[in-house]
């Protein structure tokens, strides 16, 4: 029985069940020793049942055509053997067996998008007054030392590998440690570097407030990695920001501002001779409520109010507040990066800047990419169930118990 077909590709710990009993509904619901409990609708549970028109052994996916669904089918018989639940669909006829550490993964709400990532701690510059920092050379060849990184980045949304090589490769080498690249009209990875001719604010030698990259898109890349190869200017230390320290801040103390952030839309563009990016959004925007929040703010991109006249002074204030407590001691950090030094950040949470400095008196090189969001969720996922013991050395979220139903 341990070797049941799950949908996934997983070994799952054996939770046995205590009990299962048939529900007026058609489906059952499970009762393991602890108490723990999960409803399951009996067409939820002939879609995940093995074998043909089911889960299929090779790609681990359910290949029933919903169209070929029979709506009416019930439980016929359900009860547990060896730990695991047994089924008989009615009137089909169809026998099935399921994993009960695979039921109890859902019963335990660790099949949620976010079970296994850990809740963000918001931060101050009391709080975290240097980025979490961890060897980098180890994070490239152990997968512990990798997961460790990712959850301080996942957790405060920012995390700093040092003692890496200054190879031009290097952001791109840690970012497959994690998962795909996010390409861009900067190309796959880009530089940041002084340029007689530059397309963008950051290559160039001013002060960069507090502000997120790409808020010109539909969805502005999740996370940023930025690799210093070389450094010999006094200044240009790089600041970071905790966007929902500053929502905090603002909903506490100004709450108009808050609300003008939240509700004001803007047109973002970004453009050159061969792209022109636009979007319209918030400067701070809350999604759906399933997802985390954005922050559109990047002045240079910013192009054109898209709300009626009279909220538009309204608005500039709100902006102007939000950058005065993003860019002040109380909520930004600053810091040096040296060569070698590669610093991971949620651009939709954190709000990243640098100070100004001088090109004329020595040599900034950066090296940068893009990841989506999903990339780092997935790969720690992945690690959280391959990594031995790390589940118990990491503070994940608490599960939430839910019905599949
Ligand atoms: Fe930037």
């Amino acid at each position: 029985m341990a070797d049941l077909l799950t949908p996934d590709y997983y070994e799952y710990e054996w939770v046995p069940l205590e009990s299962v009993s048939l529900m007026p509904s058609g489906g059952a619901l499970l009762i393991w020793p602890d108490g723990q409990s999960l409803e399951c609708h009996p067409l939820w549970l002939r879609e995940n049942s093995p074998g043909p028109e089911g889960i299929d052994p090779r790609s681990k996916e359910n290949d029933l055509d919903v169209a070929k669904l029979d709506l009416d089918i019930r439980l016929g018989v359900a009860f547990v053997e060896d730990g695991a639940l047994v089924v008989e669909f009615h009137p089909e006829g169809r026998r099935a067996s399921f994993h009960p550490g695979w039921l109890r993964h859902v019963a335990d709400g660790q099949h949620q998008p976010f079970a296994l990532l850990p809740d963000p701690q918001i931060w101050k510059s009391q709080d975290l007054p240097e980025p979490p920092t961890h060897e980098g050379p180890l994070v490239l060849q152990d997968d512990a030392a990798l997961a460790k990184w990712l959850n301080d980045l996942l957790e405060f949304g920012l995390a700093r590998l040092v003692s890496l090589p200054t190879d031009a490769g290097v952001v791109e080498l840690v970012g497959r440690r994690i998962g795909v690249l996010r390409d861009s009209n900067f190309g796959l990875t880009w530089h940041v570097s002084v340029d007689l001719d530059p397309n963008s604010t950051a290559n160039t030698d001013v002060r960069l407030p507090a502000h997120s990259d790409l808020p010109s898109r539909e969805t502005p890349p999740g996370f940023q990695l930025l690799h210093c190869q070389e450094n010999t200017v006094a200044g240009g230390h790089s600041t970071m920001t905790d966007g929902l320290a500053v929502v905090q801040h603002l909903e506490q103390n100004e709450p108009e501002v808050l609300q003008s952030l939240l509700k004001s839309e803007w047109i973002f563009f970004n453009r050159d001779e061969e792209h022109d990016h636009r979007w319209t959004g918030p400067i701070i925007d809350r999604g759906d409520g399933r997802v985390p929040w954005t922050f559109r703010a990047f002045h240079p991109v910013r192009g054109f109010p898209a709300m009626p006249q009279e909220e538009i002074g309204d608005a500039y204030f709100a902006i102007q507040r939000f950058g005065h407590v993003a860019n002040s001691d109380d909520f930004q950090i600053r810091y040096e990066l040296h060569p070698g030094d590669l610093i991971a950040f949620d651009n939709r949470r954190v709000l990243h800047g640098r100070e100004s400095f001088d090109s004329t008196e020595g040599t900034r090189q950066l090296r940068g990419t893009y990841m989506d969001s999903d990339e780092v969720y997935s790969r720690m996922r992945v690690l959280h169930h391959s990594v031995p013991g790390l589940q118990h050395s990491l503070a994940f979220s608490v599960a939430r118990k839910d019905s599949n139903a």
